[in-house]
Order: structure tokens, then C-alpha cells, then sequence
């Protein structure tokens, strides 16, 4: 039966040999998606084995719950960031590995009620937890000229900044902008059309960050890391924009600095050719791993 889902995990073989050094091990995948990596991981774990899977998106952990079925998966609604709450409520005193596979998967992107997506027309939404306050269409309809400025270029390294900003703070006077297709139609009045990106590509990527507050989590978990990992344990993380690869490099570069911690893998690795030819999703895949030696 064709499954109503799809997420090719990325550089799944690769991230398995790092991080699981002990087939009995306690693992956290910190973005469980579809479970791609964990389905994978388990295969290569004993059954004393567990892994921790966390997730925002209550609907995605479901789908993995119910496609995993196995008892060594503990599945948690909540952010990564919760993890060592729940590892010391689990009587743990650290875990082995932790996985990162940071930004959405496929399944978030291609549903276009999620508004995800430059491609398909749907509700201006693009929350990871549908329980989560805040909408890309909150952003745009009631944030302060300053701050859409401020997220397009932080978060977007959108160079027209406040020509796009200006052109929503006008479009909103109107009528408020509610779907995917709004928000292009301004963005296209503004930016020419060139080369093969759409021009609010940049303006979906610092909506979706802002919305999630992406870049504070990753760096709230990456100073997590000391004490969740226990000796001998590796982080993996695997990120898909500069603006997260950069925090993960500093991070791992400020711990490798320590007698305590060592860098696996000297420059980030990205997929093999053969891997970005049958998934295209892979092509801007950066991994990271590190190691707490004591
Ligand atoms: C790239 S997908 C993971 C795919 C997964 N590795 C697989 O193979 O199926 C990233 C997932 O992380 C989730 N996510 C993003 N931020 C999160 C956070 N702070 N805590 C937990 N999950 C998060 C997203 O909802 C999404 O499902």
C-alpha cells in the first residue's frame, strides 16, 4: 500500500555509523518527523536499546508512532529543548547520541494547509505545533514595520528588505493577508522575477524561522548538549540554511576548545552525489558531529 506520507530521511547509513557506538544505548532523535532516522536506527539497536523521539508536530509524531510500532520508541509532543526534563523524569543520567535534523520535512512541506509552501496555496500558517500561538499570517498582518525589516533580513538574508516590508505593511492596510498566494502576490510587486528562486523564497524562509523561533531553539539545545550527552556520546546535526549551520559551528567550535569534547567531523559533510540525484531535498544538507569524550 503506498503510504499517504513521504521523507526520504538524509544521509541516514552515515548518521547511524556516528552516533550509534553502543547497540544498547539510549539515543534522542530531537526532530522525530516521520521517524525516517529512528525506523532506521532501530534496525541497529538491541532491544535494551531506547530512543527518545521529540517532536512539535503532534500530527507528524502519530504518523511515526504508528509506523515505528515498537515499544524501544518514546514519543514526546514537545520541543527538543525539553529533552533534559524528561531524561532526568526518565531516572537517566545522559544519553549517547542526540540527532538534530533541523528545519521541516516533506510531509510539512507538500500540505498545503500547512502554508508551508511557495508552491501550493494554503493558509498563511507555517507552525510547527498547530497548538503554537503565533501564525505567519500574525506576523504579517500585526508586526511593526521595524521588526518584518528585521526578520527578512536576519532571518531571511533578504536583501530587499524594506522594499518588502513596506509592501506588506500597504497590502495589510487593505485587506489582511491570509494565504501563500497573498503573500507572493506583494512580494512579486515589488521584486522582478529572475532566475529559477521565486522572490519571496528569502520571505518564507525568515517567516517560517520567526514563526518557529528557530534559531533561539537550536541555540538554547546546543547548550544543552554538556548536559544531556554523557562521556563518549555524539551530537549529530544536520542543517539546511548558513544561519543554523553557522550556530552549530561556533557551538562546536567553542566545546572542541574544551579537553572534554572533540570535533568528528572537521568541516561540515554533505550528501553524496547519488543522494541529491534521488533526493533533491538533500542538496543543502550540512552534517555536524561532535563527540564528549569525558
Ligand atoms: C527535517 S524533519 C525531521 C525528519 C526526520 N528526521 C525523518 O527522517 O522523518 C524536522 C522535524 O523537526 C520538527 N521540529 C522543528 N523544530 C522542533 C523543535 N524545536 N522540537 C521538536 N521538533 C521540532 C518539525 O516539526 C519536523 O517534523
Amino acid at each position: 500500500m503506498t503510504q499517504p506520507w513521504t521523507h526520504i530521511p538524509i544521509m541516514v547509513e552515515k548518521i547511524a555509523d556516528f552516533l550509534l557506538r553502543d547497540p544498547d544505548g539510549i539515543y534522542i532523535d530531537g526532530t522525530l518527523g516521520l521517524g525516517g532516522h529512528t525506523h532506521y536506527f532501530l534496525s541497529r539497536l538491541s532491544p535494551q536499546a531506547r530512543v527518545f523521539g521529540f517532536d512539535k508536530d503532534e500530527e507528524a509524531l502519530r504518523l511515526a508512532q504508528e509506523r515505528i510500532a515498537d515499544n524501544r520508541l518514546v514519543a514526546f509532543h514537545a520541543s527538543y529543548t525539553q529533552a533534559p526534563k524528561i531524561i532526568r523524569q526518565a531516572g537517566l543520567p545522559g544519553v549517547n547520541g542526540i540527532l538534530l535534523d533541523l528545519g521541516l520535512s516533506s510531509y510539512q512541506l507538500d500540505n498545503p494547509a500547512r502554508g508551508f509552501s511557495i508552491m501550493h496555496n494554503g493558509p498563511l500558517d507555517m507552525r510547527f505545533d498547530l497548538s503554537s500561538p503565533l501564525s505567519a499570517a500574525d506576523i504579517v498582518n500585526t508586526w511593526p514595520l521595524q521588526e518584518l525589516e528585521r526578520i527578512l533580513k536576519d532571518f531571511g538574508e533578504e536583501r530587499q528588505a524594506n522594499k518588502i516590508a513596506l509592501a506588506i505593511m500597504r497590502a495589510r492596510k487593505e485587506a489582511p493577508l491570509q494565504t501563500t498566494e497573498d503573500l507572493k502576490k506583494v512580494v512579486e510587486q515589488v521584486l522582478p522575477r529572475h532566475g529559477k528562486n521565486h522572490p519571496a523564497t528569502q520571505t518564507f524562509q525568515a517567516l517560517r524561522i520567526a514563526c518557529n523561533a528557530e534559531l533561539e531553539t537550536v541555540q538554547k539545545a546546543l547548550q544543552l548538549l554538556p548536559e544531556l550527552l554523557l562521556p563518549g556520546g555524539r551530537a549529530a546535526i544536520l542543517t539546511f540554511h548558513s544561519l543554523e549551520d553557522r550556530l552549530v559551528k561556533n557551538c562546536f567550535k567553542q566545546l572542541a576548545e574544551q579537553e572534554a569534547w572533540q570535533l568528528i567531523t572537521k568541516h561540515p559533510l554533505a550528501p553524496d552525489y547519488q543522494e541529491i540525484r534521488q533526493n533533491r531535498r538533500a542538496r543543502s544538507a550540512k552534517l555536524r558531529v561532535i563527540e564528549r569524550i569525558k
